[in-house]
């Protein structure tokens, strides 16, 4: 078999960049990428895609109906193609068995029914959401179970690395592609097949080729070690502002080891989005299950460690504010977990608001790209409030950061978007109640500079 078609279940931000990235490397495949949700399909066949990722839109524009296609025949996009993307999403489960902390893998294991019951030739199975160790097996189990006859499967594991906001750069440019396979000849060949799809503009070298369990937790291990750098060096800051070091220089210093180095070590008010805080609970509950509670310890202290920080931050700036907020307008710039993007999942800034919100504050809240309904559906979601409408009269979501900041007592950003660095701060000031505040939640502001327009100025890990 030569892949000359491939079907992604799952039109995220996993299945949609990745898809397109593919589509435009492999002009000789057919690459079509279908969803339940017929609404996000209509988006990605629209002028304004559902996601916002820098490069993205050139790229679809330039495949879309030429060998890249959205649509909402799952069945049929499933039958024709010789290997399948399952890139839906793996929630943290909110009731039963491992509540709050296992993945659910509902939607994964709907997939692989589906594929089953509507597959009439072989297929390569690739599974790309993030899922606990040895779910590839529960997926095979389900496929041969439920199969037509002579129709034959192969499951693989190839997690995605992307980070939001670089989506594009680093699918083109992967750090590496992981590949793990069955250990058996049609194993091998499977890794082949989808192997030789990424070579198209991958490297051979930078392909690794595992085992499939070895995949599966590389993935976990790689998001835990990540967001275990943040909560060290956040760990750092709560130590720099009560002695006066400065988390900046600190991580400067740690990172020009070679052994350590210098990326991921920004402190911060607390990571969010849709991996981080998933996977860590994940990986914790698998560790219980597997009755190793001192490892589970262990990482649920890389979780505990960010909620202790975004705490500390929204708790610095009701003390600040002479320890009330009631009644006072306070602006908040950014919403989305990170800058260049619109995603708000697991976004410190809710935390914040949450915080103010229940201290009686009014939020002007800015962000140059999430939509104003989704900044209303987090804000009024059970997990935030219990009372929607009070949330609703105690927000307003401004277009523009000098009408957000306009007569308001403070500025909480909360986002590191580029365009925060370049505003003029002096015009913001003379039209804020005094005295004005700064809390400098990603330490993106020229403090000095700030502190000499008249800002009483507060940071993560200065004093
Ligand atoms: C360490 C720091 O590396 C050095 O920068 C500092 O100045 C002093 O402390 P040292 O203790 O001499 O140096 O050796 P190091 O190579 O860091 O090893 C420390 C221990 O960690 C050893 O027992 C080593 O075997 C172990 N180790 C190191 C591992 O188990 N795994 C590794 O990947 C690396
Ligand atoms: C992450 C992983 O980086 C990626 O490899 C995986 O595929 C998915 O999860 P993502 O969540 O999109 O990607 O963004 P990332 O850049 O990792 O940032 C996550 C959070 O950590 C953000 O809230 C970010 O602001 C925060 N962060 C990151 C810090 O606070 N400090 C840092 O030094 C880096
Ligand atoms: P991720 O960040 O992992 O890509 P998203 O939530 O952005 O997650 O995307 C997952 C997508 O998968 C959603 O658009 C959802 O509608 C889709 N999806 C979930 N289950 C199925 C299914 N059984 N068939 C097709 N699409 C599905």
């Amino acid at each position: 078999m030569t892949v000359s078609k491939i079907c992604c279940i799952g039109a995220g931000y996993v299945g949609g960049p990745t898809c397109s990235v593919i589509a435009l490397q492999c002009p000789h495949i057919k690459v079509t990428v279908v969803d339940i949700s017929a609404h996000r399909i209509d988006q990605w066949n629209s002028e304004k895609l559902p996601i916002y990722e820098p490069g993205l839109d050139d790229i679809v524009k330039k495949q879309r109906n030429v060998n890249l296609f959205f649509s909402t025949k799952i069945e049929e996009a499933i039958d024709e193609a010789d290997l399948i993307f399952i890139s839906v999403n793996t929630p943290t489960k909110t009731f039963g068995v491992g509540k709050g902390r296992a993945a659910d893998l509902t939607y994964v294991e709907n997939c692989a029914r589906t594929i089953a019951q509507v597959s009439t030739s072989d297929k390569i199975v690739v599974e790309k959401s993030t899922v606990p160790v040895r779910a590839a097996e529960s997926i095979l189990k389900i496929l041969s179970a439920n199969h037509k006859p002579k129709v034959k499967f192969q499951v693989l594991s190839n997690p995605e690395f992307l980070s939001e906001g670089v989506a594009v750069e680093n699918l083109l440019n992967a750090d590496r592609v992981l590949i793990g396979h069955e250990e058996t000849a049609d194993g091998l060949l499977a890794f082949k097949e989808l192997s030789n799809i990424y070579l198209n503009w991958i490297p051979e070298k930078k392909i690794l080729r595992t085992n499939t369990w070895s995949s599966e937790l590389t993935k976990l291990a790689a998001n835990a070690f990540l967001a275990q750098r943040i909560s060290s060096i956040n760990s750092m800051s709560v130590i720099c502002e009560v002695t006066g070091a400065d988390v900046s220089e600190v991580a400067k210093g740690i990172g020009l080891d070679s052994r350590i180095g210098s990326k991921f070590l920004q402190a911060s008010v607390g990571f969010g989005g849709s991996c981080f805080q998933k996977d860590l609970l994940n990986l914790v509950y698998i560790c219980e299950c597997l009755n190793i509670p001192q490892v589970a310890a262990y990482w649920q202290q890389v979780l505990d460690m960010n909620v202790y920080q975004k705490s500390r931050f929204s708790n610095k700036i009701i003390e600040s504010l002479f320890n009330t907020v009631t009644g006072k307008k306070i602006t908040m710039f950014g919403f989305a977990f990170k800058k260049d993007t619109g995603d708000t999942r697991e976004s410190p800034a809710i935390h914040v608001a949450k915080t103010l919100l229940d201290e009686g504050a009014q939020l002007n809240i800015y962000d140059p790209k999430v939509e104003p309904e989704q900044i209303v559906k987090d804000l009024t979601h059970p997990y935030v409030t219990d009372n929607p409408e009070k949330v609703i009269k105690s927000i307003e979501i401004h277009d523009n950061p000098y009408t957000a900041s306009h007569h308001t007592h403070a500025i909480v950003i909360c986002t590191e978007w580029d365009i925060f660095m370049e505003l003029d701060y002096e015009k913001i000031y003379s039209n804020m109640v005094k005295p004005a505040f700064i809390f400098d939640g990603r330490k993106i502001l020229d403090h000095d500079k700030l502190t000499t327009i008249g800002f009483q100025v507060h940071t993560i890990g200065k004093r």
